[in-house]
C-alpha cells in the first residue's frame, strides 16, 4: 500500500520524506488555508521535495471552469494530480481530462455508486472519506471494502485512495482490505511507529547496559 501525506505543510512533508515512507501528497483548499503562502506557491514547493503524485484541488464547480483550472494546475509540475469533486460536472471533467492524459483524483466520495461512476469516467484515483463517514455513525471502512470488491469485479484501473484517515487502525484496516493508497495526516504517520513495549524495552536495554558497565 502506498503512503500519501494529507497536508499542505512543507515541514511535515519534508519530515515524512526523511522517514522514508512517503509515496505522495494530497492537499485540499481547507489544508491550504492553514498555511500562509498562496495555494499554487505551496504546490510548487511541495513538488520540489516530492517526486510522487501531488493532488491539487480545483475550486470551480462547473465543467469548463474545472478543466481550465486543471490545465493551469498541471503547469506547476509534472507530478500534479487534479482533484475533482464527485458531482455530475466533475464526471464530465474527469472524462475530458483523462482524454487529455491528465491524472485525476475524484474527491469527496461517500458511496459505492459514486466510486463506480468515477471509475467508469476514467479517474486515476478515487478518494472515499472514511473518517467523515465514521463521524456520522456509518462504517467508513465498509465503503473501502465495497469499492475494492467492485473494482476487482470489473478490473477498473482507478486506484483506491483511502482518505479522511483519523488514526493508525484506519491505515492497518485499509492495508488488510488491500487498498492501493492511504493518505493520512502527519500525526497519524508518527503514531503508526509508536508502541509502549518498544519504549519500555529500549529504556531497559540502555539502563541494563549502563548498570553493568558503570565500573568498567
Ligand atoms: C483527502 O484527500 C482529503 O484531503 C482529506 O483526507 C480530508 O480529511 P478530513 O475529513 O480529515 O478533512
Amino acid at each position: 500500500m502506498k503512503f500519501f501525506i494529507d497536508t499542505a505543510n512543507i515541514e511535515e512533508i519534508k519530515d515524512a520524506v526523511l522517514m522514508g515512507v512517503l509515496d505522495g501528497v494530497t492537499t485540499n483548499p481547507s489544508l491550504a488555508a492553514k498555511e500562509s503562502a498562496p495555494y499554487r506557491d505551496l504546490l510548487k514547493e511541495i513538488c520540489k521535495v516530492v517526486s510522487g503524485p501531488v493532488s491539487a484541488e480545483v475550486l470551480a464547480t462547473d465543467f469548463e471552469g474545472m478543466v481550465k483550472e486543471a490545465n493551469e494546475l498541471v503547469e506547476i509540475a509534472d507530478n500534479i494530480v487534479v482533484k475533482i469533486p464527485t458531482i455530475s460536472e466533475g464526471l464530465k471533467a474527469i472524462k475530458a481530462l483523462n482524454q487529455q492524459g491528465i491524472m485525476t483524483n475524484a474527491t469527496l466520495v461517500f458511496s459505492p455508486s459514486q466510486a463506480l461512476l468515477v471509475a467508469k469516467a476514467g479517474a486515476s484515483y478515487v478518494s472515499p472519506f472514511i473518517g467523515r463517514l465514521d463521524d456520522i455513525s456509518s462504517l467508513g471502512m465498509d465503503l473501502i471494502q465495497n469499492i475494492v470488491t467492485i473494482y476487482n469485479n470489473y478490473n477498473f484501473n482507478t486506484e483506491v485512495l483511502v482518505a479522511s484517515v483519523r488514526h493508525p487502525m484506519h491505515v492497518v484496516e485499509a492495508a488488510l482490505i488491500g487498498a492501493d493508497v492511504c493518505t493520512m495526516p502527519y500525526k497519524v504517520i508518527k503514531n503508526l511507529i509508536k508502541h509502549p513495549l518498544t519504549d519500555i524495552g529500549l529504556k531497559k536495554f540502555i539502563a541494563d547496559y549502563k548498570k553493568a558497565n558503570k565500573d568498567k
